[in-house]
């Protein structure tokens, strides 16, 4: 049985990332596509330059062609415009969605039977508009998005405790926007509800509230903490390893349940988007949308967040895409 091949649509910041995770963890051969002649070429040839040091061994090829896609198992999907400090992802719309409409095109012709994990900001508009281009069954087109928000609320949660953030659970639903949802109520510490833990900390229930209210927002604003202190360019070493983590699942089958931006038929009574929720991820994609009660406040949330994103979507369609 052959490798898998990995295809990465995007040869920048991210897409680098995603191509040296690859190749040390040898989850397969890797091909880098981007349209700047030499980038993908020299980001792959420096990364299987260090095989011997790092020991692994896996095919990679840098390329601007997209013939290359052919044979993809999975297609990771990076291209487009980083923001900028001051800007919101939604602002990217336009000019990501022109750049994701000849990407999907592409991956459509060449890579027919790929499942493709969409990177690219407005990350739910992204998606959505690679699913319609491709064609393909909406549980092979995913985005990327929550595991990274989860991972972000887990290690403000595991600083502000003082705990290791390997033993902290924290899960990040909705949009991938402002709006995100972090649901505090199932945060927890190896099973202890993390706002007892807090509540305990400051022997105060309404500090404990209050702290953990500061937690949510740093996470909702996450991403552009990051994009302010570089000040140019945007997170991407957190992005790669979470959709790496979304591509091993599929990759092994793992059946893993990860937050994801998938595509909701009537599941938490959205219908006919793709929002940030629980996906078992396995080799047949986004293969169960794994439902739960929301409470009151948190049913307002996420419906607030689903609404960011049917306005996103209704913006992209008055743009004609
Ligand atoms: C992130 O959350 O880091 C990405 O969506 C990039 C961004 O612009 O925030």
């Amino acid at each position: 049985m052959g490798r898998k091949k990995i295809s990465l649509v995007g040869g920048g910041q991210i897409g680098g990332v995603l191509s040296q995770l690859i190749a040390q963890k040898q989850l397969g051969d890797v091909v880098l596509f981007d349209i700047v002649e030499g980038l993908p070429q020299g980001k792959t040839l420096d990364i299987v330059e260090a095989s011997r040091v790092d020991g692994f061994d896996v095919n990679m090829k840098g390329t601007n062609d997209y013939k290359d896609l052919e044979g993809s198992d999975i297609v990771i999907i990076t291209a487009g415009l980083p923001r900028k400090p001051g800007m919101s992802r939604d602002d990217l719309l336009t000019v990501n969605a022109n750049i994701m409409k000849t990407v999907a095109e592409n991956v459509k012709q060449y890579a027919p039977n790929s499942i493709v994990i969409v990177i690219s900001n407005p990350l739910d508009a992204m998606v959505t508009l690679c699913q319609k281009i491709t064609g393909f069954p909406h549980n092979r087109v995913i985005g990327q998005a929550g595991v990274l928000d989860s991972s972000r609320f887990a290690t403000f949660i595991a600083w502000e405790l003082g705990v290791s953030v390997k033993d902290v659970n924290a899960m990040v639903l909705g949009g991938h926007g402002d709006t995100m949802v972090p649901i505090v109520r199932y945060a927890n510490v190896n099973g202890i509800p993390a706002m007892e833990l807090l509540e305990r900390k400051y022997n105060n229930a309404e500090k404990a509230k209050e702290v953990m209210a500061a937690l949510v927002n740093r996470t909702k604003m996450a991403g552009g903490e990051v994009v302010n202190l570089l000040k140019t360019g945007s997170a991407f070493y957190s992005p790669a390893s979470s959709a790496i983590a979304m591509a091993k699942s599929i990759l092994y089958d793992e059946k893993r349940v990860l937050p994801a931006c998938a595509y909701l038929n009537g599941e938490f009574n959205v219908n006919g988007y793709y929002v940030g929720v629980p996906v078992v991820l396995g080799s047949n994609g986004a293969e169960k949308i794994i439902e739960f009660k929301l409470d009151n406040e948190e049913q307002i949330a996420f419906n607030n967040s689903v609404n960011a994103v049917k306005n996103l979507i209704a913006d992209m369609e008055r743009l004609g895409f």
